[in-house]
């Protein structure tokens, strides 16, 4: 059966325009990332992933994940840590920066993470797991929604056990990346298991990995019954992948292309600041110009030029008819009303 894209879903009260979710990524979600996966047709965007304990201690990177824009919203705020009461009081930070969903991550299988007792680790740990849900659930008043792989080891069925106690302790929707911790990102995800998990539990589930195309959106959706996918890898610099999902198939000109980083560049340097979005943006680079678009040499180029208004101008002369396309662009959007947390101190807003 297919499964339309275009049709609306909810998240306990919120509602979710399209069946398409942008992924959270760590290094990547950016607010520009987020507004522009918002216009191509993603229905709901997600913050990365952000430390309660940086939350607890007010550390200034970490605010600035707190930054929610006027057009991201339906937004979920990922946060992760392993204390309930600490992981309590920062969805209540998250509820007042303005997001729609506290979303909790039960998948990051980084070391740093998993050590802490956090991310992927808690899928060993289901009671404490659970815990965790139900201080979250009720410090806000805000949908939870649980982000999770299908358990630690290779071939785990995990998910299967704890994603069922997860809602009973309040999570109103479940997210499955169906690869183990240990895996990381090698082999594939293996949506049988999300099917699984659908047929397990009443919330919506939403299915993640390996999504890069239409026809594995709607195969995936048709199969394992899941509410919507999500989309990770496959929108790293291609916006493109996502219309295509949603069904409108574009190849984009050289001038789409560069204008569409240009206005991402510009929207960093006014999150990030100047010195940290110069660094940060490298990578995005290849991501935007590489599939053929540009030649490798010309990606190489940008990569070592210092300063950001030197990439500008080498993108602008590289493709002349961006600066028109980048004014529409510009002109459509609107302008950035961010909300403000008037506890936070008020120099995480100077930067840009
Ligand atoms: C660079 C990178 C950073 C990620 N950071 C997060 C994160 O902060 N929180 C999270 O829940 N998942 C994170 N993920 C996992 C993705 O959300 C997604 O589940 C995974 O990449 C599989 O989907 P894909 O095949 O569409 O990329 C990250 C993945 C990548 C590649």
């Amino acid at each position: 059966m297919q499964v339309d894209l275009n049709e609306g879903w909810a998240i306990g009260g919120v509602s979710i325009p399209t069946r398409l979710v942008l992924a959270p990524m760590a290094g990547v979600s950016v607010q520009a990332f987020r507004r522009q996966g918002r216009r191509f047709g993603a229905g709901l965007v997600c913050s990365e992933m952000v430390s309660v304990a940086g939350i607890q201690h007010r550390n200034e990177r970490t605010l600035g994940y707190l930054r929610v824009a006027a057009d991201e919203h339906p937004l979920a705020i990922q946060i992760f840590g392993s204390e309930p009461p600490a992981m309590a009081e920062a969805a209540r930070m998250v509820e007042a920066a303005g997001a729609d969903i506290v979303d909790i991550n039960f998948g990051c299988p980084v070391k740093k993470v998993t050590k802490s007792g956090a991310g992927a680790s808690l899928l060993d740990e289901p009671d404490h797991a659970a815990r965790i849900v139900s201080a979250v659930a009720e410090a806000t008043p805000l949908p939870v929604s649980v982000k999770m792989r299908r358990g630690t080891a290779d071939g785990s069925r995990d998910c299967l056990a704890v994603g069922p106690r997860l809602v009973a302790a309040g999570a109103q929707s479940l997210t499955l990346h169906p690869r183990s911790a240990k895996q990381m990102y090698t082999g594939v995800a293996d949506h049988s298991l999300t099917a699984e998990l659908v047929s397990l539990v009443e919330v919506p589930v939403i299915a993640s990995g390996d999504i890069t195309s239409r026809a594995r959106a709607q195969a995936v959706l048709a199969t394992s019954g899941a509410a919507a996918v999500m989309v990770g890898r496959a929108a790293q610099g291609n916006p493109w992948a996502l219309a295509e999902i949603m069904g409108t198939s574009v190849d984009p000109s050289r001038e789409e292309v560069v204008a569409e980083l240009l206005l991402f560049m510009r929207e960093t340097v006014r999150e990030l600041g100047e010195h940290r979005a110069t660094g940060f943006l490298k990578k995005f680079y290849g991501w935007y110009l590489g599939r053929g678009r540009f030649p490798k040499p010309f990606k190489q180029e940008l990569v070592m030029l210092p300063t950001i208004e030197e990439v500008e101008t080498r993108l602008l002369a590289a493709a002349p008819g961006a600066r028109e396309v980048l004014e529409r662009l510009e002109s459509e959007l609107p302008e950035v009303d961010e909300v403000l947390l008037d506890s936070l101190p008020i120099s995480i807003y100077g930067g840009g």
